[in-house]
């Protein structure tokens, strides 16, 4: 291990440089416009595998490409499967960052741009724990097969079917994954559940056309505010969400873990400072990790109709919508949260509008387990690079593939993230911590130890 850690050490620098090479690819999975950024990112992945002694290859899909590479010595006896993504968020509005997105900004030890915590940053961190030790000993303890795909961020399933045809190809003992949070600055976690998501679209046609409210407004349904009233109906007073069965199959959090979210720090002020919200509110009868990590939500992400600019317009719409996501916890499943879904948005509108429902897609929750090697190596490993035990905790948010690797490869998933919840992951100035960014490589460099160890 000596040589590798002075490796690490000494390409401290270079490693840097490395993820600002990275960050440049404006590699944005959900518009079309930035294809040409997929596609030499991806290569841009690939060669970096090959150039540090894995074989690689860019697999193409139905939507944005796969990075495939592998790397194995019959001498070992654990095979571990390393996921992460390189496509990002969008970058808009544009005009609130200080810096331009892909032109990582770097001011002291944090590095600003997009990708730079989610997931650029966190990928790369493995791939240069792989490189410290293919470059000294020429050898790695673990066989390693690398997944990054490019549709992370758009809820696209050419992964999963990519991950069905290739059972035997991704044979491993587990998955390991930095996409994740650390539970704060210097507190490093290991995150054993995400939740899972369900997008839809709401449309709603009334007039044929926006009409005169003075001569219509009264006489008609004005889509706009039924809109509203649709909105307002998906929680009640105590922020319950109301679709009818909507909790039917959620696992109560249990004793043993609201105990152990209990005793983990949790500081009102600076929630709502990372926040920038006044006030805390939520689901009656829990507590915010409670709120966030294992109790199902439905957001509206956007809510659009009629005439929002400059001045007046005294119109009756013609037309609103709204779109919406619903996190999910176990053992909820999303084609059946859907369904409820549309069941309520259908019963609740009013009959005067056309009211239309279009799901987007969604992705199952994971909990993995926490007795298991992966957890042991990445207890110890987080020790030796941060210098404290891990947190255990819950996620909010979703890494839809998580659940996939459990169900079609019967593997459990170590999230091992490096990154921290103020780091504006899909907001303007995403950064992240160069020090973070180096205490994971030796971090990661410690679990592909310990995970080779035998016995
Ligand atoms: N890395 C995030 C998931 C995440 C968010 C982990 C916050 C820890 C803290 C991931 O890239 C992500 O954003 N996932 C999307 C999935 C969706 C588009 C299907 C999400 O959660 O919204
Ligand atoms: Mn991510
Ligand atoms: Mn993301």
């Amino acid at each position: 291990m000596k040589d590798v850690l002075d490796y690490i050490e000494k390409n401290k620098q270079a490693f840097v440089d490395e993820l600002v090479a990275l960050l440049r690819f404006p590699s944005v999975s959900a518009d079309s416009a930035y294809n040409e950024g997929i596609a030499a990112c991806a290569e841009h992945v690939r060669a970096k595998l090959v150039s540090i002694g894995l074989s690689a290859e860019v697999v193409e899909t139905a939507g944005h490409p796969i990075v495939y590479g592998e790397w194995s010595n019959p001498a070992n006896s654990r095979t571990l499967l390393i996921y992460g993504h390189y496509d990002v968020q969008p970058v808009d509005p544009l005009e609130l960052w200080d810096h331009p997105p892909f032109e990582p900004h770097i001011d002291g030890e944090t590095i600003y741009a997009r990708g730079a915590a989610d997931d650029k940053g966190q990928f790369l961190i493995h791939l240069l724990a792989v490189e410290a030790f293919l470059k000294t000993g020429g050898n790695l303890p673990v066989n390693v097969k690398v997944v990054i795909e490019g549709e992370e961020e758009t809820a696209a399933d050419n992964l999963e079917g990519f991950i069905k045809q290739n059972r035997e190809r991704l044979k491993a003992d587990g998955v390991v994954v930095s996409d994740t949070a650390m539970f704060d600055h210097g507190v490093p976690a290991i995150t054993y559940g995400l939740r899972g998501i369900a997008a839809a679209e709401i449309s709603l046609s009334g007039p044929g056309r926006d009409l005169h409210s003075g001569s219509f407004g009264g006489g008609i349904a004005n889509p706009a505010t039924e809109m509203a009233r649709i909105a307002a109906a998906l929680h009640d007073e105590d922020y319950h969400i109301a679709i009818d069965g909507f909790y039917d199959d959620v696992e109560p959090v249990a004793d043993w873990e609201r105990d152990a979210f209990g005793v983990l720090k949790f500081d009102e002020g600076d929630y709502l400072k990372k926040t920038g919200a006044i006030a805390l509110q939520g689901e009656a009868g829990y507590t915010t990790f409670e709120r966030v990590w294992a109790r199902p939500t439905c957001e509206v992400n956007g809510i659009y109709g009629g005439y929002a600019g400059g001045g007046g317009k005294t119109i009756v719409p013609a037309k609103a919508g709204c779109k919406v996501t619903m996190r999910l916890v176990p053992n909820q499943d999303p084609e059946d949260i859907l369904r409820k879904f549309e069941s309520f948005v259908l019963k609740t509108a009013s009959p005067a509008v056309t009211v239309e429902v279009v799901s987007q897609g969604g992705a199952k929750p994971a909990i993995v387990s926490r007795d298991s090697f992966l957890m042991a190596a990445g207890t110890a490993a987080l020790e030796r690079g941060f210098g404290r035990e891990p947190v255990y905790m819950r996620e909010g948010g979703s890494i839809p593939i998580v659940n996939v690797f459990k169900e079609e490869l019967g593997l459990d998933t170590l999230l091992l993230g490096f990154a921290q919840h103020d780091d504006n992951i899909h907001s303007p100035n995403e950064k992240f911590s160069l020090a973070d960014f180096h205490r994971g490589i030796v971090t990661v460099a410690h679990f592909f130890d310990e995970v080779g160890r035998p016995g």
